[in-house]
């Protein structure tokens, strides 16, 4: 990556794991191990594990996130958490888009562009997840989807405000699967991203833009992933629940 231009984040993605006294274990563990990272490291939890995370990292590097948040300011949604009210925490980050929540619980380009706007307003930097379905990439309109789930999450984020959002791209099938892209696939698809962000505010904003890759990053292909010149960085999931493995990517973005 180019380092001069843009800061490489290693975002954590629990996703549904760690009660707390887990969470709590894993965040202690981690500590000390990625005091020293050269890049952005994020964890990124359930919602019934921010506060620990919070009190547990103050006055660390190790920056806590959300996995979701609604698009509305408070109201008649049961069960879901608004970006004011993580906001209100000190949460600093949140994930929307993740292709779980796109196919497990119908969430749409509209619907990801909401909740963007959501954090955006109530101060928080958004992860935005991009990525193609198998069947997508066989037929060979991987550009297509991605770049229309990137111009649609866009759709109303000023120039500024465009300095809070992180794009991952994370493959569908590359997800919890232990099918990783392949170091070229990643960037090719990640220098993509960076030319439909490009055409919308300008190559300088583009190349200033963190664009993480996602999907069974790990401990062992972190190194070559992160080498390419447009993967900033990662979206890690079933390597972020072992300190040893997280630290390993996060000192593989820090080199
Ligand atoms: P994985 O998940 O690393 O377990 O493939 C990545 C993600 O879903 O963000």
């Amino acid at each position: 990556m180019n380092k001069a231009l843009r800061q490489a984040i290693i975002a954590g993605n629990w996703k549904m794991n760690k009660t707390r006294p887990e969470a709590k274990a894993l965040i202690e563990e981690l500590k000390p191990m990625v005091k020293d990272a050269a890049c952005g490291v994020v964890i990124c939890v359930p919602y019934t594990n921010l506060e620990t995370a919070l009190e547990l990292t103050k006055g660390t590097n190790i920056k806590v996130g959300a996995e979701n948040c609604h698009w509305a300011k408070s109201g008649a949604f049961t069960g879901e958490i608004s970006a004011d009210m993580l906001a209100e925490m000190g949460v600093e980050y949140v994930i929307i888009g993740h292709s779980e929540r796109r196919q497990y619980f119908g969430e749409t380009d509209q619907t990801v562009n909401q909740r963007v706007r959501a954090a955006l307003d109530a101060g928080l930097k958004v992860i935005l997840c991009v990525g193609e379905l198998l069947e997508q990439r066989e037929t060979g309109i991987t550009e297509e989807i991605v770049g229309m789930q990137t111009k649609a999450a866009l759709l109303g984020v000023s120039a500024e405000e465009l300095g809070r959002i992180v794009i991952a791209y994370e493959p569908v099938w590359a997800i919890g699967t232990g099918k990783t892209a392949t170091a070229e696939q990643a960037n090719e698809v990640n220098h993509y991203i960076r030319t439909v962000v490009a055409k919308l505010y300008g190559q300088a904003a583009a190349d200033g833009m963190t664009i993480q890759y996602g999907g069974s990053m790990n401990a062992k292909n972190a190194d070559e992933l992160l080498a390419q010149p447009d993967v900033d960085g990662g979206l890690i999931g079933g390597a972020s629940l072992k300190a040893p493995d997280f630290t390993t990517i996060v000192n593989a973005a820090s080199k």
